[in-house]
């Protein structure tokens, strides 16, 4: 391992506002601030947002910034990458903000019945081969509900057509309500300091030339979650390199 990563590491480590549990830790003692976040370490009753795949913590620590009166949790498995939003959010001295390394799906090791209001998932890997994979898809849908108050809110910003035409399916199909969609975010009208924060794999998606979408949607927990059937036209564009990136524009 490079210099580089165990000194992010080792800050990893000393930041109070950085929780990483080996699996056989959390195995063995579970994580005593599951269902008292608010409690144990915001100190206040504000809703709970989570980003999950944070990457960078763009969102985490952007939205933290804008909305003091909430509290944000952001959740990757690669501790390199969150480094960087938990060094910004700890230098800036940011009380409603912090960083969870773990797999989304041992959340609700973390997390208890209806104590997040709202999830937030940046640019996600499309995942088009495998479905279960997905972060929108029912199987993540049915995980999200051993933790995501019911009328909570899902956020999708992404890239890929394929994932937001996937989910726009399983949001009509599963009669969620749509709160908000667009294709084309930075070519619509809206205007919103939440969508003006700019995701590390977002901007570079924007140089190449790509639309970005972004779908809200209000989830209910449900009994029988019907995954969609349709064949999605898959994202080719996703396979190219960087050096590509003036034959994509081109194409789009
Ligand atoms: C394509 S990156 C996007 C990162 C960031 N949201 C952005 O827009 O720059 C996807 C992120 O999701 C994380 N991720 C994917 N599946 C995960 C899982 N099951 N549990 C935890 N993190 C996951 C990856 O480690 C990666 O950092």
């Amino acid at each position: 391992m490079g210099k580089n990563k165990l000194a992010k590491f080792a800050n990893m480590n000393e930041y109070p506002h950085v929780f990483q549990y080996p699996f056989a830790v959390l195995k063995e003692k579970g994580f005593e601030m599951k269902g008292k976040w608010n409690e144990m370490f915001f100190k206040n009753n504000n809703p709970i947002i989570l980003e999950l795949g944070c990457g960078k913590g763009e969102y985490s620590v952007g939205l933290a910034k804008l909305y003091p009166e909430n509290n944000f949790i952001g959740v990757d498995i690669k501790g390199a990458r969150m480094w960087s939003g938990a060094k910004q959010s700890f230098e800036e001295k940011l009380e409603n903000v912090a960083f969870l390394r773990t797999h989304i799906e041992l959340l609700s090791n973390f997390f208890d019945e209806g104590e997040v209001s709202e999830i937030w998932i940046t640019f996600p890997d499309p995942q088009m081969n495998k479905v279960n994979r997905r972060m929108t898809s029912t199987r993540f849908m049915k995980l999200y509900a051993q933790f995501l108050k019911p009328n909570g809110v899902v956020h999708l910003k992404s890239d890929s057509n394929f994932m937001f035409t996937y989910t726009s399916e399983m949001v009509d199909l599963n009669d969620l309500k749509v709160l908000f969609k667009t294709d084309d975010l930075y070519h619509s009208d809206l205007v919103d300091d939440i969508l003006s924060i700019k995701t590390f794999y977002e901007q570079q998606w924007i140089a190449r030339g790509l639309n970005i979408k972004y779908l809200k949607f209000e989830y209910l927990p449900k009994e029988d979650w019907v995954e969609p059937e349709v064949e999605i036209e898959q994202d080719s564009y996703r396979s190219y390199g960087r050096s590509n990136s003036q034959i994509l524009t081109k194409r789009i």
